[in-house]
């Protein structure tokens, strides 16, 4: 076994199709490079154990010791099992993240992403992706319950990926470079509460939001299709940008917006964004706006004077 080992992992965001995915309509979501989460082990001494560090969580826990349903010391257990290694090898295990959590920034399964890899290299293994992908996928359904399976193959292929329920998440490859800023409201998103109130009008109202749920749907049909055709970015920064801006009005319509998010919103699109819409569950969390690459200062500026609490810009597609 190698010495010291360290693997990362990007976060992600959903593009189009949020909300309208829970009623089989497709959905986009992309890798967000610019902030990671990362796992290190170092060996210890022998009969040490197994210790797990996470220093932004405060936490210092034998693995011995773990909780049944503590997220990382779940999916180290699964990883361990699936590579045959005992299972308290001599090791300390550190994670930490840049990833805000609990935002939609897929935090959790960038942390597991990250300790997958980290342990198949100190195993000196090739950590494919449907593999990482799988396992974090299993550590999710334990740990949530239902996970969609968007944030594990976002970010174990660090790819952007196509989402409809119930089949099997398909990656593929952007021909188009586009930019983005990622502005958190500081409201934490009620995702729960806002999928709850959807449902509720969707059964007040079926037919009215299957209408609106198929206008997200070809919206996400056409975000892909911008994605993977070439030609001229401009166009198509533009073109993607007025995509965002019909998505946030129908996000409105079904009553998923709120006054804050508006705010980020006319205001990133005031200072030159080519459209912007909320992100996730709604209500709170993160807006993305499409910026100009070369030119994304003042959109960011405008984003943290509109009291955005944190603005992460990245960059999607090919470099
Ligand atoms: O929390 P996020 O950003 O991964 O997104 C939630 C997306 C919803 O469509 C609102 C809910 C869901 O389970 O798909």
């Amino acid at each position: 076994m190698t010495d010291l080992v360290s693997a990362s992992a990007p976060g992600k965001i959903i593009l189009v199709g949020e909300h309208a995915v829970v009623y089989g309509r497709p959905a986009i979501a992309v890798p967000v490079w610019d902030v990671q989460a990362r796992a290190t082990i170092a060996p210890a001494a022998p009969g040490a154990g197994c210790t797990l560090h996470a220093p932004d969580l405060g936490q210092i826990l034998p693995l011995a010791d773990a909780p049944p349903d503590n997220a990382l010391a779940l999916i180290l257990r699964l990883t361990l099992a699936h590579l045959s290694l005992p299972p308290f090898p001599d090791w300390t295990v550190t994670v930490t993240s840049q990833i805000p959590i609990a935002s939609g920034l897929g935090s959790g399964a960038a942390l597991a992403t990250a300790l997958v890899r980290a342990v198949f290299a100190k195993a000196g293994k090739t950590a494919q992706p449907d593999v990482v992908s799988d396992l974090v996928f299993q550590s999710e359904t334990l740990y949530h319950g239902t996970p969609s399976g968007i944030d594990n193959t976002v970010i174990a292929f660090g790819q952007p990926v196509w989402f409809v329920r119930g089949t099997p998440p398909i990656t593929f490859s952007p021909r188009l470079r586009f930019a983005l800023a990622i502005a958190d409201s500081g409201i934490a998103a009620p995702t729960k509460e806002t999928v709850g109130d959807v449902r509720r009008s969707w059964q007040a109202a079926p037919a009215k939001f299957e209408v609106l749920f198929d206008r997200m749907g070809g919206i996400a049909t056409q975000v892909r299709g911008l994605m993977e055709q070439d030609g001229g970015e401009v166009g198509r920064w533009r073109a993607l940008g007025g995509l965002f801006r019909r998505n946030q009005q129908l996000l409105a319509e079904i009553g998923v917006s709120s006054e804050p998010l508006e705010r980020l919103i006319e205001a990133a699109q005031a200072a030159g964004s080519f459209g912007a819409k909320l992100s996730g569950g709604g209500r709170g969390g993160n807006i993305i706006a499409l910026v100009d690459p070369a030119h994304p200062q003042p959109v960011i500026d405008a984003l943290t004077a509109a009291g955005a609490k944190r603005v992460i810009f990245t960059t999607v597609g090919k470099k």
